[in-house]
């Protein structure tokens, strides 16, 4: 079942997260509408405004090889709590979310929780596009 692939690649890129002031563990792995699956987790940095989610090392990771939309991601923490994604992941998704993106949620002892992104991201920011 491709989903619980998805989950132990997540578990398995979580070893890569750089998060040395937090230590706060989160991987990712997003479905393109193609159907390929890309991996990110959270990079940190001593300047702390630097670091990088995990989900948006993967979308980025996806678009830069070319994928143009999502159907579904899977986010995994090394923590007893769920981790939701924050506001601005939930943005960047919005922007490249086919068919309300499916976001699957688990925490370090494997419970899972399934969102839309329509339930966690109700009002995306959106501005009509311009001749300028
Ligand atoms: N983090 C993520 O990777 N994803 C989120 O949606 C929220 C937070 C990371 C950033 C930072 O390295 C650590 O978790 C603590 O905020």
């Amino acid at each position: 079942m491709k989903e619980k692939k998805m989950i132990d690649m997540a578990r398995e890129v979580l070893n890569n997260a750089y998060a040395p002031y937090s230590n706060y563990r989160v991987g990712a792995v997003v479905e393109s509408s193609s159907g390929r699956l890309y991996t990110g987790c959270n990079i940190e940095n001593m300047s702390f405004g630097l670091t990088v989610c995990a989900e948006r090392v993967a979308i980025f990771k996806a678009i830069s090889e070319g994928e143009k939309g999502f159907t579904r991601i899977v986010i995994v923490s090394d923590d007893s709590a769920i981790p939701i994604p924050c506001g601005a992941c939930l943005q960047v998704m919005s922007e490249f979310s086919e068919d309300n993106l499916e976001i699957i949620v688990s925490s370090k002892d494997g419970r899972l929780e399934r969102y839309k992104l329509t339930d966690l991201l109700p009002n995306p920011f959106k501005f009509d596009k311009r001749e300028r």
